[in-house]
């Protein structure tokens, strides 16, 4: 996903700018630049590839100008190239974009009929042409930008600067969250609060359908009508000190061994820990009244609510319907108005996730949301929100939001439980019991971490690793493969160890590594004869467990011991080891852990 900013300064912006948008390299992207006022001219640098790049450009060709915006771009349309880097530009107006214009290609051609001349394969150049055409046609820069927006479909976050206009900035937004900062005597744009962080901690968030127009000393908000509107002023969170790797090499290392502390953190916000208790927010319903209820995610928060349904099917006996945002939001499900539909998002800020709440919206949902960023989009369109206190999460791939999301879920389950009464009060303090020692466990895991340097060589040489879980272990082996394929780049597929036999177990041969997540539970046995399916074929076996090796009965190339805990938690547990797998098995492969190709932190895309 794209990242933009946008300064109104007091002195130059380009060093700033750059640094807004290191804030924003966890997004992913391919190539950067920005565009300031130079003397009244707007001028610009781009470059592919990383920010070093482009910080090795402002240094032979700097930039003095007290204005200006910048991009982080994530290839949509266009190869990732200088000439399609933003910003974009005609000698009048630049542009930074995230997003999709998806009647861009309209737009080109009446414009080119109009003798507009297109240099990129972007669809965001269509927004300079039109700008520049209502400025032609006499209209004021605000004007022009507003009269542009109204022609555009699909989503956008824009920052937009003109020649001449030392004193003015235009930020708009539909679809992708765009924030505005507020300065002493200098304003601000950010994709989001983490890119504004270094600048300020005071910001406001556009609404869909918002226009700015801004100057360093004022700033006027209009809605999608054309009516003035205010939006809430806040502190942000993201502070400069929560954005840096401390003494880890990558930031998804930080992620993974601050799990045990941030945990705590999202349980302590659900539970009195005096009583034993749990205590959520006010819901809009009440889940004694649910037949059934819908969860919608997308990756690994999806498999997040998949853990979830066997807890909330066991403990609640609620069915569950469960899907990808991306099926769920076109599969036209029939739900029964006053239903509850949960969605489950990270950054807040998934495009599919987001249109399957409001398609769910549509159908007269009761919508809930369990996010890690309170002010996104996905938390402002729920009837309300569980934020998980996970912190900003910088690696792409998700991992202390992951068990977070779980420690929620599990939170919820709880009191679905108490609620239709399938759970007594002394099963509720058992099961809080369990997720209070959940902290320790997973500190236990963290200390062997050492044990994961020899298996990852290992892996490393592997071109096919399949995971094996069952009942809630099973949505555990589906994210363990996601981990490993998602920063290594090896091909890793998950199953349901009873699904073994139906057809993967051709796969298996002494080339293959099986990662088997097998804790002691009710399924435990069940699970061992299926991997005694592996050993019988060659299989190299690579058991997480809290049971000893010599219980197998086959020859394991390595054990993983987790500690054994209450069967409630043992998915959030057995999550670390695959963290940590995929993790030094990504170091070994050097790739970039904290942005693997072609991925983006949040997909505010279809
Ligand atoms: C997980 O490691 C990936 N980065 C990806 O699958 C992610 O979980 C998915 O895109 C959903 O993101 P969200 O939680 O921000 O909605």
């Amino acid at each position: 996903m794209c990242g933009i900013v946008g300064i109104l300064g007091r002195e130059p912006v380009a060093d700033a700018l750059v640094d807004a948008l290191k804030r924003l390299e966890y997004r992913g992207y391919d190539s950067a630049g920005i565009a300031t006022l130079e003397g009244g001219a707007l001028e610009r640098r781009r470059a592919e590839g990383k920010l070093v790049n482009l910080e090795a450009r402002l240094a032979k060709e700097p930039m003095s100008g007290h204005a200006g915006i910048g991009h982080t771009r994530w290839a949509t349309h266009g190869a990732p190239t200088e000439t399609n880097a933003h910003p974009h530009m005609t000698d009048k107006v630049s542009v930074v974009h995230n997003g999709i214009i998806e009647n861009f290609r309209d737009l080109r051609r009446e414009l080119e009929g109009q003798g507009a001349t297109f240099t990129t394969e972007t669809d965001t150049e269509v927004i300079v042409h039109l700008i520049t055409h209502n400025l032609d046609n006499g209209m004021a820069p605000a004007e022009a930008a507003a009269a542009a927006l109204e022609r555009l479909e699909g989503a956008y976050a824009l920052a937009i600067i003109f020649k001449g206009e030392e004193d003015l900035m235009i930020g708009a937004r539909e679809g992708s969250p765009l924030a505005i900062g507020f300065g002493e005597g200098a304003m601000f744009l950010g994709s989001d609060a983490i890119a504004l962080a270094p600048l300020t901690d005071t910001i406001t968030y556009l609404e869909d359908g918002d226009w700015a127009e801004i100057t360093r000393n004022s700033l006027k908000i209009r809605d999608r009508a054309g009516a003035e509107v205010e939006r809430a002023v806040q502190k942000s969170i993201a502070s400069a000190l929560l954005v840096d790797k401390g003494n880890h090499r990558h930031f998804m290392a930080k992620e993974i061994h601050e799990q045990p502390e941030v945990i705590s953190h999202t349980l302590a916000h659900y539970i009195d820990f005096a009583t034993g208790r749990i205590r959520l927010p006010d819901l809009p319903f009440d889940f004694k009244d649910l037949k059934r209820f819908s969860i919608s995610a997308c990756g690994t928060a999806y498999y997040a609510g998949l853990v979830a349904k066997y807890w909330f099917e066991r403990f609640a006996r609620l069915p569950v319907e469960i899907d990808i945002a991306s099926e769920f939001r076109y599969r036209d499900v029939p739900l029964e108005a006053d239903g509850l539909a949960l969605f489950i998002s990270q950054s807040g800020e998934t495009a599919d996730t987001l249109a399957a709440l409001r398609y769910c919206r549509e159908q007269s949902q009761h919508i809930i949301s369990i996010v890690n960023v309170r002010e996104s989009t996905i938390a402002r369109e729920s009837d309300a929100i569980l934020p998980i206190l996970a912190g900003p999460e910088i690696g792409v791939a998700s991992t202390k939001a992951f068990t977070c999301q779980l420690a929620a879920l599990a939170v919820l389950a709880i009191a679905a439980g108490r609620a239709r009464g399938h759970i007594s009060e002394q099963d509720e303090q058992e099961l809080v019991s369990a997720l209070i020692e959940l902290p320790r466990h997973i500190s236990a895991v963290l200390r062997d971490e050492s044990d994961y340097v020899d298996l990852a060589h290992d892996l490393a040489k592997a071109r096919d690793i399949l995971y094996l879980g069952r009942g809630v272990n099973y949505p555990i082996a589906l994210e363990g493969a996601l981990k490993l394929k998602e920063i290594s780049y090896i091909h890793a597929e998950g199953y349901a160890a009873g699904e073994l036999k139906h057809g993967p177990i051709a796969l298996i041969d002494e080339d293959v590594p099986v990662i088997v997540i097998a804790p002691k539970d009710g399924l435990y046995d069940k699970t061992l004869s299926n991997v005694q399916e592996v050993a019988a074929r060659g299989g190299r076996i690579i058991m997480i467990s809290d049971m000893d090796a010599t219980d197998f009965g086959w020859d394991v190339q390595k054990l993983i011991t987790i500690p054994s805990s209450h069967l409630f938690t043992q998915p959030l547990i057995a999550a670390v080891p695959v963290q940590l797998i995929a993790y030094h098995t990504a170091v070994v492969m050097g790739t970039d852990v904290d942005q693997p190709r072609n991925l983006a932190k949040s997909v505010t895309v279809e």
